[in-house]
């Protein structure tokens, strides 16, 4: 029977901001009941008192952890970000008090796809142009300028996580994909590669962009790659909004040389929803704007609580950190035999033989060990044939240079 260092029921887990239940039922299925749940986000005093006294702390975007806030951390281990981004979070200050943070970059990958694919059908049918004249009483029933997306040509940029969805879902639906990624990539389906961006512009009907935000992919869709484009293409932007001069569009919108343009994502965003939303693109009736939402389903927000809690429980059982947005990436198979302990420290030489010293000197065999550092810590996994109560922890924790010391097992 293993002994965990601390009860995995006495691991104390705060989940704010209404994160899904999801995340809830996968700690309570692996064994981590202490869970304190919260619909919103706190007041700097109520996360303060709050951030105290908990070893793992779930939050969305709206909570700030500060490196003041983190200070105030005493027992913190991990930090679970419920969302795509991590920029609530001072990743720097948390590794510097060895504190990883987990995201969740890729749970809502379908819910953009199929946005995607949504926009570029009622694009081609002319459809936001018809809405917003039939909203207006005019009844403009015609099949001018109205096309199929079966058999046209889609263009995506960046065939990641998104693009390649994409790219499946319209070879479904009869569109002929081509895209181009800076890396190189394994073409799905029948998807053709092309050579440059150039190239991509200039064959689609359509074109899609689902790149990060860059220095290279900075107004990557300026004037001159919107005149490359087809005659009557459209373009939609769901990536960032940086990736898009919007004045340049606005002026292709005007001239008829884009038939329509779908934009989710905008070089500056309101902060909140009670925040005005002002866009040069407002004045034309075939662009579909919406507030950044190509990622915010349910389903997206489920997946996200699940992918988020199965990192923060793999960290805490196993000390993985693979996935960690601020943090050396380690992962050691669990071993049953062994007994595990982590160790994060300050980069410094001579560190490792010290840590090894404290077992070697007790005669304790060392079964497997790895250890990643980058410029300002190390962070080691040590597996032992031994089977030693806590007390060699405080021995581990007195070595000069040591953040932080767990025995999991
Ligand atoms: P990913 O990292 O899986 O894929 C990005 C792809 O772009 C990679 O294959 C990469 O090699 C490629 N790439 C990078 N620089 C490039 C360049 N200069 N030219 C061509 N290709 C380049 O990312 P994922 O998950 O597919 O996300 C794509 C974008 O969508 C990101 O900007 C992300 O922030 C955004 N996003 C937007 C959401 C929304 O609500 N609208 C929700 C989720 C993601």
């Amino acid at each position: 029977m293993k002994r965990y260092s601390l009860d995995k029921r006495k691991i104390k887990i705060a989940l704010l901001e209404g994160i899904h239940k999801s995340a809830v039922e996968y700690f309570l299925a692996n064994g981590y009941s202490n869970i304190e749940t919260f619909s919103g986000s706190p007041s700097e005093k109520e996360l303060a008192a709050l951030i105290k006294n908990v070893n793992i702390i779930g939050i969305r975007s709206r909570t700030q952890l500060t490196a003041e806030m983190l200070k105030m951390a005493e027992k913190l281990f991990v930090i679970g970000c419920f969302s795509i981004g991590t920029n609530q979070v001072d990743g720097h200050a948390a590794k510097m008090l060895g504190i990883p943070v987990f995201n969740a970059p890729f749970s809502n990958t379908r819910s953009v796809a199929e946005l995607v694919i949504a926009e570029c059908i009622l694009l081609m049918r002319n459809i936001p142009a018809k809405n917003a004249a039939a909203h207006k009483g005019k009844w403009d029933k015609s099949a001018s300028n109205s096309y199929e997306i079966r058999g046209k040509n889609l263009g995506i940029v960046g065939y990641g996580h998104i693009g390649s969805q994409v790219s499946i879902l319209a070879e479904a639906l009869g569109m002929n994909v081509y895209y181009y990624d800076i890396v190189k990539k394994l073409s799905l389906g029948k998807a053709v590669a092309c050579n440059s961006l150039e190239e991509l512009l200039s064959v689609s009907h359509v074109v899609t962009l689902h790149v990060p935000e860059t220095p290279l992919t900075r107004n990557m869709i300026g004037e001159r790659e919107i005149g490359l484009m087809r005659q009557g293409a459209c373009l939609l932007n769901a990536s960032r909004g940086s990736v898009v001069n919007i004045n340049a569009l606005s002026k292709a919108i005007a001239s008829g040389h884009i038939r329509g343009a779908a934009i989710d994502v905008f070089p500056e965003e309101p902060a909140s929803n009670s925040d005005p939303f002002i866009s040069e693109l407002q004045q034309y009736d075939n662009v579909l704007l919406s507030p950044h939402v190509g990622g915010s389903t349910i389903e997206a927000q489920e997946n996200i609580g699940t992918e988020v809690a199965e990192k923060l429980v793999r960290y805490s059982d196993t000390g993985s950190t693979i996935g960690a947005t601020n943090f050396v990436q380690i992962s050691l198979q669990p071993n049953v035999n062994a007994q595990r302990f982590l160790h994060i420290h300050k980069n410094e030489p001579g560190l490792l033989k010290e840590i090894n010293y404290v077992f070697t000197s007790r005669g304790i065999n060392i079964a497997a060990e790895y250890l990643q550092t980058d410029p300002d810590i190390g962070y080691v996994i040590i597996d032992t044939d031994s089977d030693l109560d806590s007390s060699i922890m405080k021995e581990l924790k007195c070595i000069p240079g040591t953040i932080r010391a767990r025995m999991l097992y």
